[in-house]
């Protein structure tokens, strides 16, 4: 049966269930109807957090990576990217310094980089941890339960681990060597070791549906995410998808919408890749269910080495100026940082 947006979005207003077909009809409005999905995930946003707009400082520490996943720039055979990696006494350094500036949580993201043992992090998570008042919030990828064990007792609150596509043969393809079974896996002992966890996904990765978008909604839903990461596919001229097309503003933004419309509870952060992509990209994100924004803090002589996608939004400003402009945003709109 072909269901009409109208029933669908009645449906959601009413905050009834939505099937994976619901939403496949919701990620398919017309402009028209987009209006309406973003009104409606706006009040949903101020119904269930407010006008307060949450500030997490991120650091990237080391750009090194084991993987080889295909759409992202510090893939392990990406040999044209220079690449570093933070001493522990920096990185504390660094921490440190993002408190200094206010902020509440600190998010320490790097590629695979095994150098950085769980034992390694401990230390680094515990001297940030001291002064009682500072949540840490890790992204480090798939590590074992044992490891995730001693980071979570050394005082990590939270974990990002984005699940990227819900399509099982794609993710396989795009990130040899992995499978989605074990990275959801991976997300349901974090749960279980009492991590707050953070998935999400990357839309326009090249194969994807609408469907799997929907299915990926689906399973934040299951995981009862508490962050969710929604970002568009930007080519990087260094990796196998660099004639790619790039994932579009729109569907980013549906994909934001929708998903506030089925975890009405949960942090959607307006994320650095819809910034790269489009010049008001955290407004529009704001504008469409986002309540976070993550202002890359990485010290200036790193930033512009970590290289996930080219041109990443902020990378050529120093974390004083990037807080400043995203502060200027945030009160611009009317809403109210913490
Ligand atoms: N475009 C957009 N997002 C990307 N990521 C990696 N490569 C790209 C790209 N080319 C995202 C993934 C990953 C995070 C570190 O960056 O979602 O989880
Ligand atoms: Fe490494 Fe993550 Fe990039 Fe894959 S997406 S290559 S795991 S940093």
């Amino acid at each position: 049966m072909q269901m009409s947006f109208e029933s669908v979005f009645l449906k959601a207003k009413q905050g009834e269930e939505l099937s994976k077909e619901d939403i496949v009809c919701l990620l398919s409005a017309d402009e028209h109807e987009q209006k309406a999905l973003f009104e409606l995930a706006d009040e949903m946003r101020y119904k269930n957090h407010g006008d307060v707009v949450h500030l997490r400082g991120i650091i990237e520490f080391s750009n090194y990576c084991k993987r080889d996943c295909h759409y992202c720039g510090l893939r392990r055979s990406n040999d044209k990217i220079e690449r570093y990696r933070m001493e522990i006494d920096e990185l504390i350094e660094a921490a440190a310094g993002v408190k200094k500036m206010g902020f509440r949580t600190v998010v320490l993201q790097s590629g695979e980089d095994m150098w950085y043992s769980a034992e390694r992090l401990s230390k680094v998570i515990s001297a940030i941890k001291r002064d009682g008042n500072t949540a840490v919030t890790l992204s480090i990828g798939e590590r074992t339960e044992g490891e995730y064990r001693l980071l979570k007792k050394s005082g990590a609150d939270r974990f990002l681990l984005k699940h990227e596509t819900s399509d099982g043969e794609l993710f396989k393809r795009l990130r040899p060597g992995t499978d989605l079974k074990t990275r959801l896996e991976c997300l349901k002992t974090l749960k279980k070791l009492g991590y707050q966890i953070g998935s999400g996904n990357i839309i326009g990765l090249p194969g994807q549906t609408l469907g799997s978008i929907a299915e990926d909604i689906l399973i934040f839903k299951k995981l009862n995410a508490d962050m969710i990461g929604i970002g568009p596919f930007i080519p990087h001229p260094n990796t196998p998808l660099k004639y790619s097309n790039r994932g579009s503003l729109e569907l980013t933004l549906k994909t934001l919408a929708v998903t506030r419309l089925v975890l009405p509870k949960a942090n959607l952060p307006a994320t650095t890749a819809l910034a790269t992509l489009h010049p008001a990209g955290y407004e529009l994100a704001l504008s469409c269910g986002a309540n976070v924004i993550m202002p890359n803090l990485t010290p200036m002589k790193f930033k512009s080495r970590y290289q996930i996608y080219p041109k990443k939004a902020g990378s050529d400003l120093e974390a004083l100026k990037l807080t400043e402009k995203i502060l200027n945003i945030i009160n611009s709109m009317g809403r109210k940082a913490a």
